[in-house]
């Protein structure tokens, strides 16, 4: 049987604004990109997502776009995606990039069409809605980024959506000229040659029609996310509308008009598995939405298997799983798992479940939560809502060789760096290489496959296709397996090429086993 290219591609996100500064301005920039693809070569991946490099105000770094069909000069030119796109694909490399179809810029010159008066050809391109009878806004819809999701306008007195930003207002995806002209931003990337898409928070796009409120939802903080006024409505009318769903089967026809190799993934947030497994449609939606439930998954194995069997038990047979562990907007993952020395077991987790992986720039070296002063704190979510900033993990990737010649944009850390781990055959990047390596010889690693298998208290074990046995000891002791079969691949050396009958787990180790 063939596959598409996307089921045994291990994904590479890269924040553009901190990959590598070509220019001397302190941010990253698309020939950036370009001068580090050997990097992913070396490291064994198979595509790169790309966050947004539009023309943008960056009130929200480029997630607020005014301009779908070219590139912020701050990032490069078209020529200079173009140049990417070749050298990536020289090296088969595969190029997704990301659509931002919620919202634009305020910036857009739609919006500004939009927003000059209420009799604009455009004004329907956005959300507007009359205020309450008590003049207040129009439901009690809420930003993520905090606040009422309303804001006023003076000169034609009404009030427009923005889930997120006030500078990031909400596209009206019920109009079909948006749609049209939206699907038609699709084309431009699709006709040069863009093998996928990311969706930005790909479920907000359709709305209650009716604008009702949101009821009241009931929910406990987490470690890493105090709770808002955001968290404490249950979000069943500003987003996720059964409509979405049409939307998506045309934008994947849309696809399908190319070669059939072109590939669409959704950033949604929904952690109710009937829901979620809906985006992948009678295999006529997205090719797969993001599976998030790991990367707020506590370090415990009984935990992680059932979000992983959860998630396998809902998919039909034909639809593709994926795992992330870690993104822009979240704790980076060694932070948020626990500690440095979990690094390894989070790796084989990500890179030998059953699915497409997306691993963010840096995983692989081991790169850290940055704490980042307050005076040099640029995310707008953190400066609206203190503690929810997202610049931690957005600091500049550690080369080891100058990410940039004069200040960064974000303050960077020194340790560690690719350069220090390149030669060096035990450090976290070896790994990564190695166990990528591993992925490509070992089919059943990629497309065996999945069941999870009873074992000793805090041990994950599950078994991919006939030949291949993982297993992840989430505690902090010894754990002994018994298995038949050779360790082909551990955290801890000394396990690999012996006999698996009677392994020894220490604290946070896991093995590969083949049997
Ligand atoms: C998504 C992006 C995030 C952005 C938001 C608004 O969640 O991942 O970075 O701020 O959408 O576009
Ligand atoms: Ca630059």
């Amino acid at each position: 049987m063939s596959r598409p290219w996307w089921h045994t591609a291990v994904i590479y996100q890269i924040y553009p604004r901190s990959f590598q500064d070509t220019n001397g301005d302190g941010i990253g920039d698309l020939p950036g990109i370009t001068s580090r693809l050997d990097h992913l070569v070396d490291l064994g991946v198979d595509a790169l997502w790309i966050s947004p490099f539009y023309p943008s105000p960056m009130a929200d770094f480029g997630y607020d776009v005014a301009d779908y069909t070219d590139v912020d000069p701050m990032f490069g030119t078209l020529d200079d995606f173009d140049d990417l796109l070749a050298a990536a694909h020289d090296r088969s490399l595969r190029v997704i990039i990301d659509w931002v179809p919620n919202h634009s810029s305020d910036q857009h010159p739609w919006f500004r069409e939009s927003r000059s008066s209420r009799h604009d050809p455009k004004r329907d391109w956005y959300v507007w809605a009359d205020p309450a009878p008590d003049g207040g806004p129009p439901n009690n819809w809420q930003s993520v980024f905090g606040g009422p999701a309303w804001e006023w306008d003076e000169a034609t007195g009404q009030y427009y959506l923005h889930s997120f930003l006030r500078e990031q207002p909400d596209l009206n995806w019920r109009n079909p000229e948006v749609e049209q002209t939206m699907f038609d931003t699709v084309r431009f990337w699709m006709d040069r040659g863009v093998d996928g898409l990311r969706i930005d928070v790909a479920h907000f796009i359709m709305k209650d029609p009716a604008m009702r409120d949101n009821p009241p939802a009931d929910v406990e903080p987490t470690e890493f996310k105090s709770l808002g006024e955001y968290d404490r409505q249950d979000h069943i009318h500003d987003k996720g509308h059964p409509d979405v769903h049409e939307v998506f089967r045309r934008l994947r026809v849309l696809l399908d008009g190319y070669d059939g190799e072109r590939f669409a993934v959704g950033e949604i947030h929904v952690f109710d598995w009937a829901e979620w497994v809906r985006y992948y449609g009678e295999a006529d939606e997205l090719h797969m939405p993001f599976n998030f439930s790991l990367l707020f998954a506590p370090w415990d194995a009984a935990e992680i298997r059932s979000r992983v069997d959860a998630m396998e038990a809902v998919l039909p047979s034909w639809a593709w799983p994926n795992h992330v562990l870690g993104n822009h907007d979240e704790v980076r993952l060694i932070d948020r798992y626990g500690g440095p020395e979990r690094a390894r077991a989070a790796a084989i987790l990500l890179l030998t479940l059953r699915g497409t992986p997306t691993i963010y720039y840096g995983e692989e070296i081991g790169m850290r939560q940055a704490d980042i002063p307050l005076d040099r704190q640029q995310d707008p979510w953190g400066l609206q809502v203190p503690g929810q900033g997202r610049d931690g993990c957005r600091t500049p990737m550690q080369w080891g060789d100058p990410f940039t010649d004069s200040e960064p944009w974000l303050p960077m850390m020194d340790e560690p760096t690719v350069a220090g781990q390149r030669t060096d055959p035990d450090s976290l990047l070896s790994f990564y290489r190695r166990l990528l390596t591993l992925r490509r010889t070992l089919p059943d690693l990629q497309t065996g496959d999945y069941r999870s298998i009873d074992g000793p208290d805090g041990v994950y074990l599950f078994r991919r296709g006939e030949s291949v046995v993982v297993a992840i000891n989430f505690t902090d002791e010894d754990r002994r397996i018994d298995l038949d079969g050779e360790v082909r691949f551990s955290t801890d050396p000394e396990l690999e090429a012996v006999s698996a009958e009677g392994v020894v787990l220490g604290p946070d180790a896991g093995v590969i086993v083949v049997t």
